[in-house]
């Protein structure tokens, strides 16, 4: 473990010192859980966005976007739950003054004892090697079964107090820590305060006060800017149910615990759909969402083994079903994707609190319904980490150097293709310049001279670009280069005519879209 948390370390410098994620403002020493994307960051976070869309609109005939505006009328966040009930429950350690949540402690609890289980097989397993039967010892072994059983009152405990009938039960929280015994990890102490709600909204004003500004908020989820576009998009779209609007924009929370770098900020980036059905048939398109989301996941050729879907107990205000894409993650399975089935709730609350009918007529039953919802969100920030997480590898090469390389999806690799002169003379740079000014407008190229090639493809792997091309004293003769392949590190002789045709399909977004269907 503490071997994965140095790996998350490197990344997170690595993200900083190739320019994919720096702190905000960090020349005044960063912004809590707020990033910028740098140069190659940029790059890839607009890849993933591409790749997302593109399933999603290109893909289906059936599915439109929009992009809708953060600032929304005030009556969406009563409408849709979010003043009342989008909380988390925060208690505080009066000695180290941090604030924690209290649901977080719990669940870290729970982990504890699922870590010392997993700890008792893994040593087994080693003992007894191929014999090892795992049902059998987890069903027999004395430390194992005790930590079960922590962990299964534990997990029955936090069960009732989150689906209390009156909604969380705050003292029954603040309850299982004491009883628990958890303390604060900085003080080391057991001086809590009682478990209260704090709303993850941040608020503003619009307008000046004397014209009477009123309190707006911005967007914790982009999902409301879309149902309340329904009618817009249905009605001018001509759409006929089942159909779905996407949407890709920035998401505000104003998070008690933010951690894990990129994972969990207060500014981040969504790209929600909802699919609107009907009423009656959400479960099999929750299951057909599943299917598809965890296959457009899996298509980056990660490894199935590093997925895995994590069924909700305890379900948000709106929804009937739910379900989060998890990915392994240097510090554990993470959420990265959630797929809720919403039944009617937003579009029924908006349409109390609007007055307005949001209906669909089915023209084949001439019938009015509210349609029921499938939606799809996923964090591009959580992916983006992901995406890093899994690529990033310190190799020691046969001659016994090191190199970091960024094993990324050649679609999604910030650059594309790097063009090197071996040397400043005899004109290759300008040949280098003639390759990426005939190459630039298909993908993106960077041209480096600088340093001895090595060091540039060193470079080159650190941000994960493909393919290198080096021009030497040859290519001035027979209008051929070497091309280098980033993770197999070979070389081979190819025309400068050959290079789009070789390289343009393997980077493309494309590429991976045929891959799905
Ligand atoms: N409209 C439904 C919704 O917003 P959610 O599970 O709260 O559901 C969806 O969020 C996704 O948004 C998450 O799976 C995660 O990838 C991303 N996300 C949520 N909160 C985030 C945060 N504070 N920082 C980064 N990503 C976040």
């Amino acid at each position: 473990m503490a071997q994965q948390e140095d790996v998350f370390k490197k990344i997170v410098s690595h993200c900083k010192e190739y320019g994919f994620v720096f702190p905000s403002s960090d020349i005044y020493d960063g912004l809590a859980a707020v990033y910028d994307y740098g140069q190659n960051g940029v790059e890839l976070k607009n890849n993933i966005k591409q790749y997302w869309w593109q399933s999603m609109v290109l893909l289906h005939e059936n599915i439109v976007g929009i992009d809708a505006a953060i600032f929304m009328h005030p009556t969406t966040w009563k409408a849709s739950g979010h003043v009342d009930a989008f909380n988390d429950p925060l208690i505080d350690n009066r000695d180290s003054k941090k604030r924690y949540r209290a649901d977080v402690l719990i669940e870290e609890q729970m982990a504890k004892y699922e870590d010392k289980i997993q700890k008792e097989i893994e040593k087994a397993q080693k003992r007894f090697g191929d014999s090892f039967d795992e049902a059998k010892f987890r069903a027999t072994n004395e430390r194992v079964l005790e930590n079960q059983k922590k962990y299964d009152d534990l997990h029955h405990r936090f069960q009732e107090v989150m689906n209390a009938p009156g909604g969380i039960d705050l003292d029954g929280m603040k309850q299982i820590i004491l009883d628990e015994g958890i303390v604060c990890p900085i003080s080391g102490t057991r001086n809590w305060t009682d478990v209260r709600q704090f709303n993850l909204m941040f608020k503003t004003e619009m307008g000046s006060t004397a014209d009477g500004a009123s309190t707006i908020y911005l967007r914790p989820e982009t999902a409301q800017g879309i149902f309340v576009n329904y009618l817009n998009v249905q009605k001018t779209g001509r759409m006929k149910i089942p159909f779905g609007i996407a949407q890709i924009g920035k998401a505000f929370r104003n998070e008690i615990v933010a951690r894990q770098f990129i994972f969990r900020m207060r500014e981040f980036e969504q790209m929600e759909m909802q699919f609107f059905i009907q009423p009656g048939t959400e479960l099999d398109w929750f299951a057909k969402w599943k299917e598809t989301r965890m296959k457009w996941h899996q298509n980056l050729g990660f490894g199935a083994e590093n997925y895995r879907f994590h069924d909700h107990d305890k379900l948000a205000h709106y929804a009937n079903a739910a379900t989060d894409i998890e990915f392994r993650m240097p510090f554990g399975f993470k959420e990265v994707e959630g797929i809720h089935s919403r039944t009617n709730f937003d579009l029924s609350q908006h349409a109390k609190y609007s007055g307005k009918k949001i209906e669909y007529f089915d023209p084949e039953t001439n019938e009015s319904y509210t349609p029921y919802v499938i939606e799809t969100s996923i964090g591009v920030d959580r992916m983006f980490l992901s995406i890093m997480c899994h690529s990033y590898e310190e190799q020691v090469l046969p001659d016994g150097q090191t190199r970091t390389v960024l094993h990324l999806p050649a679609a999604l690799a910030p650059v594309k293709l790097a063009v090197f002169p071996l040397t400043k003379k005899d004109g290759m740079p300008e040949k280098a310049q003639e390759i990426i000014n005939d190459l630039r407008f298909h993908f993106n190229c960077k041209y480096e001279e600088k340093d001895q090639i090595g060091k540039r493809y060193r470079r080159m792997d650190a941000i994960g670009c493909p393919y290198c091309v080096t021009v030497d004293q040859q290519t001035l003769q027979d209008n051929t280069v070497t091309l280098r392949d980033r993770d197999t590190m070979e070389q081979h002789r190819v025309a400068i005519s050959d290079l789009r045709s070789i390289i343009e399909d393997k980077v493309s977004i494309t590429s991976l879209l045929k891959k799905l269907l």
